[in-house]
C-alpha cells in the first residue's frame, strides 16, 4: 500500500512537472497581440496600396489599348490609306495617348534624306516642301529624352534653314524621340515635345510605352508604303489597258479620261463616299475596255454601222465586264461598266434595267459618256459646241438619262 502511495505521489509530481514545461513552451512561442495586429495591419495596407496601384495602372493601359485600337481601326479606313492625311490622323491619334505631349511630328526617312509626314504644334506647310539630311537631326536607335531639342538643332543647321526651322519649330522644353525601325532599316522618326512653360517632364508611363508606340508606327508605316506602291501599280496596269485601247480605237483618245474626270466631279457634287468616288473614277476609266474585242474595221467605220455590226459593238458593255469580272479587286467597277449604256426608260443595253433598277454609278457613267462623245469628233461625225451637247442632254432627262443626274449635271460650272 505504501509502494501504491509513493507511486501516486511520483506519478503526480510528474504530470504537474509535464504541464508546466508545456505551460511555459506554449508561453514562449506565443507573440505578443500587439506586435502581431501592427504586423498584419501594415502587411495589409501594404498589399491594398499595391492593388490600387496596380488597378490605376490597369486601368491606364485598358484606356491605352482602348485609344490604340481606335486609332488603327480609324487609320486602316480605306479613304485614308494611302491620303496625306494618314500619317496627321496617327499622329493626332498618338498624342493622345501621351497627355503631357502637346505638340510632335512624325519624319520619313529615305536613306540620308529626312521629310517630316505630319506635325503637331510645327508649321507643316513650311517644313514639307523640303527634304533635309538626316544627320542634322541625329541617330536615335532608343527612346532619347532630349531637352531644348529645337534649339539646339536650330543652332547647328546650316543657315538657310535656320530661318526655316526657327519659324516653323515650337519652342520645346522637352522631347521623347525614336527612330522607326524595320528589319533593321530605319524608315521613320517619331518626336513627341512639352513646349516650353507647359508640363515639366514625361511620365514614367509615357517613357516605358514610347519604344512600344514607335514599333506600332513603324508597322503602320510599312502597311501604307505598300499600299500606296499597290494602289500604284494597279493604276498603271489599269492606264496600261486604257492605252491600248486608245491606241486600237483612234476615235477613243483621251475620252476614257474625260469620262472618269467628269463622273468623279458629279459624284462629288452628289457627296458620295471616297470609295465610290474612287469606283467611278476607275469605272470611267475603262468604261469602253470590252471594245478590244470588236474588229477595229467596225471600231473605225466612217461611216454608218449595218445592223449587225452594231449588234457587236452592242456587246462591248459585257465583254468588258467578262474582262475585268475575273478579278476580285475589280468586280464593283466590272459591274457598273456592265450597266453603263442602260437607258432609264429601260430601253437600253444589255439587261434593259431601267429607273433606280440601274446602278447610280453606271447612270453616271452613261450620262457623261454620251456627253463626251457628243463633243468630241468621231468616225461618223464632226463634235458638237458643249452648249449643244447640253441641250441635247436635257432633252434626253427622263427618257435616256435619270432626271436628277441631269439636273446636276446642267449645275456644274463648266465642262
Ligand atoms: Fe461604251
Amino acid at each position: 500500500m505504501k509502494n501504491v502511495l509513493i507511486a501516486a505521489i511520483v506519478l503526480s509530481a510528474l504530470l504537474n512537472g509535464a504541464l508546466f514545461v508545456l505551460l511555459i513552451r506554449s508561453k514562449r512561442n506565443t507573440p505578443n497581440p500587439t506586435v502581431k495586429e501592427e504586423f498584419f495591419t501594415s502587411r495589409i495596407v501594404a498589399l491594398e496600396n499595391e492593388i490600387a496601384g496596380l488597378r490605376v495602372d490597369n486601368e491606364c493601359v485598358t484606356d491605352q489599348l482602348k485609344s490604340l485600337s481606335t486609332l488603327i481601326t480609324q487609320v486602316s479606313k480605306d479613304d485614308l490609306v494611302g491620303k496625306d492625311t494618314f500619317f496627321n490622323e496617327i499622329l493626332r491619334g498618338l498624342l493622345t495617348l501621351f497627355p503631357e505631349a502637346d505638340s510632335g511630328y512624325i519624319a520619313k526617312i529615305d536613306r540620308n534624306d529626312w521629310s517630316f509626314v505630319a506635325c503637331r504644334g510645327y508649321d507643316f506647310e513650311r517644313l514639307k516642301p523640303f527634304r533635309y539630311r538626316r544627320e542634322f537631326f541625329g541617330l536615335f536607335p532608343v527612346p532619347t529624352e532630349l531637352d531644348n531639342a529645337s534649339d539646339a538643332l536650330i543652332e547647328r543647321v546650316p543657315p538657310y534653314m535656320k530661318e526655316i526651322f526657327s519659324e516653323a519649330f515650337p519652342q520645346v522644353s522637352r522631347s521623347l524621340t525614336m527612330d522607326l525601325e524595320v528589319g533593321g532599316q530605319v524608315i521613320g522618326n517619331f518626336c513627341i515635345d512639352i513646349r516650353k512653360g507647359n508640363a515639366v517632364s514625361f511620365s514614367e508611363r509615357t517613357l516605358r510605352g514610347f519604344r512600344d508606340y514607335c514599333q506600332i508606327l513603324a508597322s503602320l508605316m510599312t502597311v501604307q508604303k505598300y499600299i500606296v506602291m499597290q494602289g500604284r501599280f494597279q493604276k498603271d496596269i489599269v492606264y496600261s489597258m486604257v492605252k491600248i485601247l486608245e491606241i486600237y480605237d483612234s476615235y477613243t483618245k483621251g475620252h476614257s479620261e474625260h469620262v472618269a474626270m467628269l463622273a468623279e466631279q458629279i459624284g462629288k457634287t452628289l457627296g458620295l463616299p471616297v470609295s465610290d468616288l474612287q469606283t467611278l473614277y476607275w469605272a470611267g476609266l475603262v468604261h469602253d475596255i470590252g471594245k478590244i474585242l470588236v474588229p477595229t474595221s467596225i471600231l473605225n467605220k466612217p461611216g454608218k454601222l449595218t445592223l449587225d455590226e452594231y449588234e457587236m459593238v452592242k456587246k462591248h458593255p459585257v465583254w468588258g465586264y467578262q474582262v475585268l469580272n475575273t478579278s476580285e479587286e475589280l468586280q464593283e467597277i466590272a459591274f457598273i461598266i456592265k450597266h453603263h449604256h442602260e437607258r432609264w426608260d429601260g430601253n437600253g443595253y444589255p439587261d434593259r434595267l431601267s429607273g433606280v433598277d440601274i446602278p447610280l454609278l453606271s447612270r453616271i457613267l452613261a450620262l457623261v459618256d454620251t456627253y463626251d462623245s457628243m463633243t468630241s469628233d468621231r468616225a461618223y461625225r464632226t463634235s458638237l459646241s458643249p452648249e449643244d451637247a447640253k441641250h441635247i442632254i436635257a432633252r434626253l432627262s427622263g427618257n435616256q438619262f435619270d432626271p436628277s443626274l441631269v439636273e446636276t449635271f446642267l449645275s456644274l460650272p463648266s465642262q
